[in-house]
C-alpha cells in the first residue's frame, strides 16, 4: 500500500499565505490581550488526550491563527496522511518502508491487516513471548547458570533501541517492585559499560542485546565486551568457560536479543529461541513499546507493560478520531509550523515537573530532531523553510535555578511544554504547617507558566513601590507561549500517553513540511565515515581523511596517544 508524495509545496497553499498576511497585524499582539478578547478561550483549548489534560491556551496565537493553522494542516492533507500511516501506508518512502508503531499497542481483540499480512496476530505473538520471559524472570523460574534468580536486566543498546526504554523505566520506578533492577548502557566510552559491569553479579545478571539491525557498533562493542567479562567473572567463580558447549550454556542462560536480523543474532551465539523479533516497519525511535522494551517489561511487568500500550493506544485514538480543531497532536504539531515558520524560534523546551521523568527531554530529543532534522521534502526538492526546531529541557524546579531567567527575560521566543501530575507516588509533608511537597512543586508548575505568558508591567512594578531606576530590569515581556500538560499521575497508562502524544506531534510537523520523520541518512553516513577513519585512529593506516583539519587533529591524536 503506498501514498504519493504530497506535491503540494506548503508554502503555495491558501492559509500559508493567509498567515503570512495575518501575522503582519498579529506581530505584538499580547497574550494579557487574547485572553481579554476570547472569553471562551481557555475552554476552547483544553482537549483531554487519552489520560492526558492539555491547555494550549498560553500559546501565542489567537483564535484566528489557530483556524488558519487548522486549515493548513488540511490543506496539506494531514487527515490523510495521518489514516495512510495507521493503515501501513509506505510513508517511508527512502527505505521503501511502513511506518506502523501505532500497531504494537493494537488491542489484542481487534484485527489489523497490511497486505494480507495479520499485523495484530505477529504483535501479539511477540508480545505473548515477552509476557511469559518476564514472568519466568520475575518469578525466579528463569535461572543464571549457577542456580542464582536473575536481579539484574542490562540492556545494551543505542538511541531508539536504549532512550526509550531507559526513560520508561526510569519514569516508572514505582512500578519495579519484583526486585530486578534495569541497567542501560549504550555509549561506546568504556565508561558506560564498566560502570555497569561494577555494579553487576556475574551470577544473577542477565543482558538484553537491543539492535534493530544488530550491526551498530556502539551495541555489538559492547554486547562482546559484556560476554567476555560474564565468561571470566563465572570461569572465577568455578564455572568452566572452556568448550563451546560450555561457553554456549552460559550464554544461554544469561543472553537474549531484541531484534529484527535472525542471522546476525545467531552469528553472536545467541540462541534465536531467546530472540526477540520486531518488523522493519518500527522505527528505531518509534520502538520502545515493541520488543526494544523488554527490559522494561521485566522491571514493571507484563501487567503494567499492558497499561503503557493502552494509553499509548488512549492517544492513537484521540489523533485518529478527534476533529483537527480538536485534536491536541494535530494542534501542537501545527502551532510548532507557527512558531519556527512565522515567529522565527529556533527551539522547544520540554518541562517535566517530576523528577522521574527526568530522561524525557533526552528521549525527545531523538524523537524529534531524528525525524525532523531534514531539509528536503519526500520528492527531494528543497523544503525551503525552516524545519525541526531544537527540542531541549530538564525537570523543574531544576531547571528554574538553572536556564529559566533566559526564557523570562532573554531575547527569543522559545514555546515550551510543562508536563505535570495531579498526584505524586508518595506524600512528603513539610514546613509550613503541613504543606505537601508535591504542592509546592506545582505552584511553581503553575507560577512559571503564568509569568511566562503574562510578565509583570512597569505599573504593576510602580504599583508595588519599585525604585524607578530598577522597573526596566524587573519588567517581564510575557508572551513567552506554553501549553501545560497534566495527568492524575506519572502512571504506566499516562506515561504511554505521552510518548504517543510526542510521537504524532512530530508525525504532524513532517506532513506539513512535506519531509520524511522516518529516515536518518545523516546519521547513517556519519557511521559510514566512521568505519573509514578508524584504521588511521588506530595507526593501522596512515592518515589521509582528505581535509586539512581532520588529517591535523588525527595526527595529533595519534602523536599524544598512549599505547598499551
Ligand atoms: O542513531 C541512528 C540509529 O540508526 C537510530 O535510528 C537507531 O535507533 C539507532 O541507530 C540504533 O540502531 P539499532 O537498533 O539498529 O542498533
Amino acid at each position: 500500500m503506498s501514498i504519493p508524495p504530497n506535491p503540494q509545496r506548503v508554502t503555495s497553499t491558501a492559509p500559508w499565505q493567509e498567515l503570512q498576511d495575518y501575522k503582519e497585524s498579529f506581530v505584538g499582539t499580547t497574550l494579557r490581550e487574547i485572553f481579554n478578547q476570547e472569553a471562551t478561550r481557555v475552554e476552547d483549548m483544553t482537549i483531554q488526550a487519552g489520560p492526558l489534560h492539555i491547555d494550549l491556551s498560553k500559546n501565542l496565537a489567537d483564535a484566528r491563527v489557530m483556524e488558519l493553522l487548522v486549515q493548513l494542516g488540511e490543506a496539506m492533507g494531514l487527515p490523510e496522511y495521518r489514516d495512510a500511516m495507521m493503515a501501513g501506508a509506505t510513508v517511508n518512502t527512502t527505505e521503501n518502508r511502513a511506518a506502523l508503531h501505532t500497531a504494537l499497542r493494537i488491542p489484542v481483540d481487534q484485527n489489523f491487516e497490511v497486505d494480507g499480512v495479520d499485523v495484530a496476530a505477529d504483535v501479539h505473538e511477540v508480545l505473548g513471548r515477552m509476557r511469559d520471559f518476564c514472568r519466568d524472570l520475575r518469578s525466579g523460574r528463569w535461572l543464571g547458570i549457577t542456580g542464582r534468580t536473575i536481579k539484574q536486566v542490562v540492556n545494551i543498546g543505542i538511541g531508539g533501541s536504549d532512550l526509550g526504554p531507559s526513560m520508561a523505566a526510569t519514569a516508572l520506578r514505582p512500578y519495579r517492585t519484583a526486585g530486578i533492577e534495569p541497567y542501560f548502557v549504550s555509549n561506546l566510552d568504556p565508561a558506560d559499560l564498566s560502570a555497569a559491569l561494577d555494579a553487576l553479579d556475574p551470577e544473577s545478571c542477565l543482558f538484553v542485546i537491543s539492535s534493530k539491525t544488530f550491526s551498530t557498533q556502539e551495541t555489538l562493542v559492547n554486547a562482546r565486551a559484556a560476554k567476555q567479562w560474564l565468561l571470566t567473572e563465572l570461569e572465577r567463580r568455578g564455572v568452566p568457560a572452556d568448550t563451546s558447549a560450555q561457553r554456549q550454556a552460559i550464554i544461554e542462560k544469561h543472553f537474549v536479543a531484541v531484534s529484527t536480523n535472525r542471522e546476525a543474532v545467531t552469528e553472536f551465539g545467541i540462541d534465536p529461541a531467546n530472540m526477540f523479533g520486531f518488523w522493519d516497519w518500527v522505527g528505531g525511535r518509534y520502538s520502545v513499546d515493541s520488543a526494544i522494551g523488554l527490559t522494561l517489561m521485566a522491571a514493571i511487568g507484563p501487567q503494567d507493560f499492558d497499561q503503557f500500550l493502552a494509553g499509548l493506544h488512549d492517544v492513537d485514538e484521540h489523533f485518529r478520531t478527534a476533529p483537527m480543531h480538536a485534536n491536541a497532536p494535530a494542534l501542537m504539531g501545527l502551532l510548532s509550523v507557527w512558531y519556527r515558520d512565522f515567529l522565527d524560534s529556533q527551539s522547544h523546551a520540554v518541562m517535566p515537573y517530576s523528577e522521574d521523568l527526568r530522561e524525557f527531554p533526552d528521549y525527545l530529543q531523538q524523537l524529534t530532531m531524528e525525524s525532523l532534522g531534514k531539509s528536503v521534502r519526500l520528492d527531494g526538492s528543497k523544503v525551503g523553510v525552516p524545519t525541526g526546531p531544537v527540542y531541549w529541557g530538564a525537570p523543574g524546579t531544576n531547571g528554574q535555578h538553572a536556564f529559566f531567567q533566559l526564557l523570562h527575560q532573554g531575547t527569543q521566543l522559545i514555546p515550551s511544554d510543562f508536563i505535570g501530575f495531579c498526584n505524586p507516588h508518595g506524600e512528603v509533608t513539610t514546613q509550613p504547617e503541613g504543606t505537601k511537597m508535591h504542592d509546592m512543586l506545582m505552584a511553581n508548575f503553575f507560577a512559571q507558566t503564568r509569568v511566562l505568558a503574562f510578565g509583570r508591567t512597569a505599573d504593576e512594578l510602580r504599583a508595588a513601590g519599585t525604585p524607578e531606576e530598577l522597573i526596566p530590569h524587573k519588567e517581564m515581556p510575557g508572551n513567552q507561549p506554553s501549553t501545560t500538560i497534566l495527568a492524575d499521575m506519572l502512571t504506566p497508562r499516562s506515561l504511554g500517553g505521552l510518548i504517543a502524544l510526542y510521537e504524532h506531534i512530530t508525525f504532524v510537523q513532517s506532513v506539513i513540511w512535506g519531509i520524511n520523520a522516518f529516515d536518518q541518512w545523516g546519521v547513517e553516513f556519519g557511521k559510514l565515515q566512521t568505519s573509514d577513519l578508524l584504521p588511521a585512529v588506530r595507526g593501522t593506516a596512515d592518515v589521509a581523511a582528505g581535509d586539512g583539519s581532520t588529517d591535523a587533529l588525527i595526527s595529533f591524536y595519534r602523536q599524544h596517544r598512549n599505547e598499551g
